[in-house]
């Protein structure tokens, strides 16, 4: 079935504190947002790529982002909505049109997946129905109560981060928004909205240096990961 990857842009950057949304902002001298449809150009199990901007940024988008680039597989730049999941409701409707059985959600902010994630990501997806990228927490996570005082620490063992790609079968994500979209729950993830159904979501081994870029520090640390050949 056609795999359609959704690409949320449309968030402000606010840790991250920029004169600019951070999806625009250089990353070795191409914008963010550019870095990462290049990874999506470059996975051959991807057949089209919806990018979801800031409302009224649609234009500019295409010519800073994705025109200069020789981007062929972006076929539109959609405007998104105040929340990630209002965004990639926007996506994922312009896929479906689109005609894809698959859908491939993957953050603006994640420049540094690779290809053969995607491909992991996809074929656990296929048995499932719905399969996501995390990574077992290096860290041991504590829940803070009052006054930042430590209140409880969690199992590290059952702890996993959650990365994007995330894929879902169309019809499942399609029925996963819109039960949301009644219920007034947000998630921060799209896999949060499904796992609420009841359904099945695999965790696949992700990399740590998936990172997403969030605050300004993470800017330079994705430099050096892509490493000196790329600046
Ligand atoms: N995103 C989106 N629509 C929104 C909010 C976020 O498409 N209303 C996108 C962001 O552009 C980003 C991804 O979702 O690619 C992950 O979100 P996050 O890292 O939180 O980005 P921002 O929301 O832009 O940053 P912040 O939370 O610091 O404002
Ligand atoms: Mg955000």
């Amino acid at each position: 079935g056609m795999v359609v990857a959704v690409v949320p842009a449309a968030g402000a950057g606010t840790r991250l504190g920029g004169e600019r949304p951070k999806q625009f902002l250089p990353l070795a001298g191409r914008p963010l947002l550019t870095r990462t449809l290049m990874v999506l150009e470059a996975t051959p199990q991807v057949q089209a790529v919806v990018v979801v901007c800031p409302p009224g940024a649609e234009d500019e988008t295409w010519r800073a982002c994705v025109e200069p680039y020789g981007l062929a597989k972006v076929a539109a730049v959609v405007p998104g909505g105040a929340q990630r999941q209002d965004s990639v409701a926007a996506g994922v409707a312009r896929a479906a049109r689109l005609g894809a059985e698959w859908l491939v959600v993957h953050d603006a902010a994640r420049p540094l997946a690779r290809p053969e994630l995607f491909a992991r990501v996809l074929a656990a997806a296929a048995q499932t129905g719905a399969a996501i990228a995390a990574v077992p927490a290096a860290d041991t996570i504590k829940q803070a109560g009052e006054g930042d005082l430590a209140q409880s620490t969690l199992d590290r063992s059952q702890l996993w981060l959650v990365q994007t790609p995330q894929v879902f079968r169309r019809d499942l994500l399609e029925r996963a928004l819109a039960q949301a979209t009644a219920d007034g729950f947000y998630a921060t993830d799209e896999a949060g909205l499904v796992e609420r159904m009841g359904e099945k979501v695999k965790l696949v081994m992700g990399s740590r240096d998936n990172l997403k870029i969030t605050t300004p520090e993470d800017l330079a640390l994705a430099q050096g990961i892509m490493g000196p050949a790329m600046r």
